[in-house]
């Protein structure tokens, strides 16, 4: 049975059972508006309607959420933030500072969240030792897209490494196709350069870039030769990339117009809204150089303080509801992540979902298990704007110095430390 119909059903049983006496109304703030996101969270918006609650969708579109993040902050200014808010990483600390997060852990120990949960990620959900957020799933970031069939038009092998990944390059190009399908967008420009990160600094290169922030390795040869590959890499996106969703570099892929994108997995979640079948219409492989590895990125709902009962209980089963293995299992077939609960059965999900569980948990043994930086998860969303900017400039300059680059790169995160 396909996921949907299988949320269908499990709807028909839930809507049978008495409605709570309490029925309050969830607001949830998102940015999942692509096709196949948006099919993702339906699911949830499904499953809180089944329990008698009324979801009211507060979608505010663009990619990577910035948007989204300076809508929230002035809803919450003006002293009316929403329900629930996807808020990521260490930004829910700063949110918790603020003293505007409810206290789930009411919710958290009825359902033992500390024994579903790993402890790193249990831990930044906490404000103040108290859950104030949920964790929704684990997308993986560095993952290479690629469409088999215009690999095979053009002679070209997939690659496992940075030269191959080139060499890939040069072959889709000779045929007419965009090698690279890119949205030049900050935070696109900042995913591509974080994988590049990841592949030649490494593990423990790229922890000490982004998470230590440690200068001597944000200004060292690693760095500056992953600037002049970013400039490298420029060469084989096409003239249309400026300004482009994320979603629609992906539709170049699967139109066959384009024969790689560089992207977490939440690309998947257009590939399955298109039915195409991992594996046979398209592959997932690891980001070249950085097989083993794995830079994560978990969506989370922040809950916010609310006066009314009713929608306080609303949003309680709003957050119960997000760990219970049915919406684990349908929301992430549909996203394109992992179940973020470890005791998942994984055999209903796709190659890739498999792949990427395995690499989780083998990554977490290690070094190997980092947090994405251009996603919220290794730093504050200050540093992450710092990085991006640079970055954005200069993959946009043709005449920039890598060298130079790499300068700005550690004196613009040290101006917001
Ligand atoms: C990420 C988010 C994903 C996905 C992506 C594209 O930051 O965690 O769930 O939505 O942005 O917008």
């Amino acid at each position: 049975m396909k996921a949907i119909s299988r949320l269908t059903a499990a709807i028909s049983i839930a809507s049978l059972l008495p409605l709570s006496a309490l029925a309050g109304q969830v607001e949830v703030l998102h940015w999942w508006t692509s096709g196949g996101e948006k099919r993702a969270a339906d699911t949830l918006q499904k499953l809180v309607e089944a329990k008698g609650h009324t979801w009211k969708d507060f979608a505010v579109a663009g990619g990577g959420g910035e948007a989204a993040m300076t809508v929230l902050k002035t809803r919450a200014v003006s002293g009316n933030p929403p329900a629930a808010a996807q808020i990521k990483g260490p930004d829910i600390q700063e949110w918790g500072e603020l003293g505007l997060l409810a206290d789930l852990d009411d919710v958290a120990k009825a359902a033992e969240w500390d024994k579903l949960l790993p402890k790193q990620v249990a831990d930044i959900m906490k404000y103040d030792g108290s859950y104030v957020a949920v964790p929704i799933n684990v997308h993986r970031v560095n993952w290479l897209w690629i469409n088999p069939e215009v690999f095979k038009k053009a002679g070209a092998t997939p690659p496992t490494t940075l030269e191959e990944f080139f060499a890939a390059a040069d072959k889709l190009k000779a045929a007419g196709f965009i090698p690279l399908a890119h949205g030049g967008q900050p935070w696109q420009d900042g995913t591509v350069f974080e994988d590049l990160v990841f592949a030649i600094l490494g593990a423990d290169g790229y922890h000490k870039a982004f998470v230590e922030q440690d200068k001597a390795t944000l200004t060292g040869d690693k760095m500056v030769e992953v600037f002049a590959t970013l400039k490298k890499l420029h060469g084989y996106i096409d003239a249309d990339a400026a300004g482009r969703d994320w979603n629609s570099a992906t539709a170049l892929l699967i139109n066959g117009k384009a024969g790689m994108q560089i992207m977490g997995d939440w690309a998947k979640s257009e590939w399955s809204a298109a039915n195409k079948v991992a594996g046979q219409d398209y592959q997932c492989l690891p980001f070249p150089g950085t097989q083993g590895s794995f830079a994560y990125n978990i969506d989370s709902l922040a809950m916010f303080k609310l006066a009314d009962a009713e929608n306080r209980k609303a949003q309680e089963d709003l957050a119960r509801t997000v760990l219970e293995p049915e919406f684990q299992q349908f929301f992430n077939q549909n996203k394109g992540s992992i179940p973020v609960r470890q005791d998942q059965d994984m055999s209903q999900f796709d190659s890739c979902a498999q792949q990427s569980m395995r690499d989780f948990k083998e990554a977490a043994k290690g070094n190997g298990l980092q947090p994405s930086l251009a996603h919220g998860m290794a730093a504050s969303s200050y540093v992450q704007g710092a990085v991006f900017d640079v970055v954005t400039n200069f993959f946009n300059d043709p005449d920039a110095d890598p060298k130079k680059a790499a300068q700005q790169l550690a004196a613009a995160i040290q101006a917001v430390q």
